[in-house]
């Protein structure tokens, strides 16, 4: 069978003293080399400070290698204005390299003197103008220096691009086969949907994390659609990955539906302008009149301050929902005296079983700030609670959201979302639900589907769809979940994402 395989390395931070020698590079390129590859990608960080010296050096080391060869900037580039001396001596900062059945697409996710990424709006548009150009292509790779999704091990920083929700749901929608980066020097590979998200680790400075040797992926493509990526690392240790894209991606539920959950957000009670009672009170009346779930969970910013007269406020809209709740606290709700006011008028969220069902309620939010945190003991928490509740359907609910959501700009993130999102895949959580950012969005990462409701009745949201929540229905095989606009009740699919082994009814 036919196959095409990329060597893909990443931040090499080359340096520009006479004495530059790295042996790991010169191992891994001698292998590249050697090797049958039909091209490399670097993604970034080819220099450690975007210093003459170090690109002439730079262009020295790149010259050792063999293969056709795919540059992009990273953010130690673009330092001291290196941006012009990468245009000058290695090439454009993006550009399109096309190869048998397939195109690479690289585009520079830098700003200046920044560490943090993001692909602007004139490079986003040009970006979606390449792939509409490129549609018909059988492998589409999109590679840029920043994350598209949280990593582990990164510390305190997500390092995802400011805009990663965006770019997340342009990859999807023009479904997009790989994502390559680097950046924070951690081997991963991640499967979003059909997406394989690939991220390279350090190939050739000291600057690893947790200990770690330096590395290069290797991406094979077959014929038949499969995906291989391979992180090898110096001492030869290798670990290896498969992804075979789902088709049919349409799929018809089987057997009868086991759970109905309805999921809401930040509906902000207040006696503000922004608060949408009308909005808020016809929800409720369709979640009980048509809608009948087993449950309403709501993933905080219950009210937008944590005073009492919010806190009454929102206890008369909640006790007219007549089904099972469990509310976790946002930020907005423990502001002030907030905290205390929840636990008065909503009590501690609690785990909790039902039928073959298992929830588990975390509280990410922090007080006065807007960034979520669950910190290492709550990891451990979580671990040991999924572990414990392996047969059962494990549903993990928080009010931050792990994976980056469209139009969200990143602001109120969840601070160690790379060890979460982790936990939850590793642990094999079968349902992770989250309430910021002010927009819908369900993608299922490894084996878990994460969902993010929107506002159901703020009027400062980020959703086209407008005000609305979430409609979660478990069957044996299959999850199906969909946004219900608020006010008439229409849906949108969200996503339909088959259940390994079937639950048992
Ligand atoms: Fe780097
Ligand atoms: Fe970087």
């Amino acid at each position: 069978m036919r196959m095409l395989r990329i060597a893909h390395i990443s931040d090499t931070h080359i340096t520009g003293e006479s004495a530059y020698k790295s042996y790991a590079y010169d191992l891994i390129v001698n292998e590249i080399n050697r090797l049958d590859f039909d091209f490399v990608i670097h993604t970034g960080d080819v220099t450690n400070q975007g210093l003459r010296e170090e690109y002439e050096r730079a262009t020295y080391e790149l010259g050792k290698i063999e293969k056709p060869l795919v540059v992009l900037p990273g953010n130690h580039d673009v330092r001291n204005v290196g941006y012009k001396l990468f245009e000058e001596m290695i090439g454009p900062l993006n550009g399109v390299y096309e190869f048998r059945d397939g195109v690479v697409i690289w585009v520079d996710s830098t700003i200046p003197d920044l560490s943090d990424g993001r692909i602007g709006g004139h490079k986003f548009r040009w970006l979606r103008r390449r792939l509409e150009e490129y549609s018909d292509r059988k492998f589409k790779l999109v590679a840029a220096h920043h994350h598209l999704v949280p990593l582990p091990d990164t510390g305190r920083e997500r390092n995802v691009l400011y805009n990663a929700g965006d770019l997340l749901g342009l990859l999807l929608l023009h479904d997009v086969n790989i994502y390559t980066c680097g950046h924070k020097h951690v081997p991963n590979v991640y499967r979003v949907e059909d997406l394989i998200v690939d991220n390279a680790g350090c190939t050739s400075c000291k600057k690893t994390r947790r200990g770690d040797v330096n590395s290069y992926n290797i991406i094979t493509l077959h014929d038949d659609g499969r995906v291989e990526v391979r992180i090898r690392r110096v001492t030869g240790e290798e670990k290896s990955a498969w992804y075979k894209p789902l088709r049919p991606k349409i799929f018809i539920p089987r057997g009868k539906r086991l759970l109905r959950i309805v999921q809401m957000s930040e509906s902000n009670v207040s006696d503000r302008i922004y608060f949408r009672r009308k909005v808020l009170e016809n929800a409720i009346r369709i979640i009980n009149e048509r809608l009948k779930p087993n449950l309403v969970i709501h993933n905080g910013d219950l009210v937008d301050m944590g005073i009492e007269r919010y806190y009454e406020r929102a206890i008369e809209f909640y006790e007219k929902v007549r089904a099972e709740k469990l509310i976790v606290p946002g930020h907005n709700d423990i502001t002030y005296l907030g905290y205390d006011l929840f636990l008065e008028y909503f009590g501690e969220p609690e785990t909790f079983e039902f039928g073959g069902f298992a929830f588990l309620p975390v509280i990410s939010a922090q007080y006065e700030t807007p960034i979520g945190v669950v910190g290492r003991i709550g990891q451990k928490k979580i671990a040991k609670w999924l572990e414990e509740y392996r047969e059962s359907f494990t549903v993990v609910i928080m009010h931050h959201n792990i994976i980056p959501v469209p139009r969200s700009r990143e602001l109120g993130f969840l601070e160690d979302a790379g060890d979460v999102l982790r936990v939850l895949t590793e642990g094999r959580a079968n349902l992770v639900l989250t309430g910021h950012g002010g927009n819908t969005f369900g993608v299922k990462v490894e084996g878990t589907p994460i969902v993010n409701a929107g506002s159901i009745s703020w009027e400062l949201h980020r959703n086209p769809f407008g005000n609305s929540f979430n409609l979660i229905d478990v069957y044996e095989d299959m999850i199906v979940a969909f946004e219900v606009q608020a006010t008439w009740g229409t849906r949108r699919l969200i996503g339909l994402w088959k259940i390994k082994e079937a639950l048992k009814s």
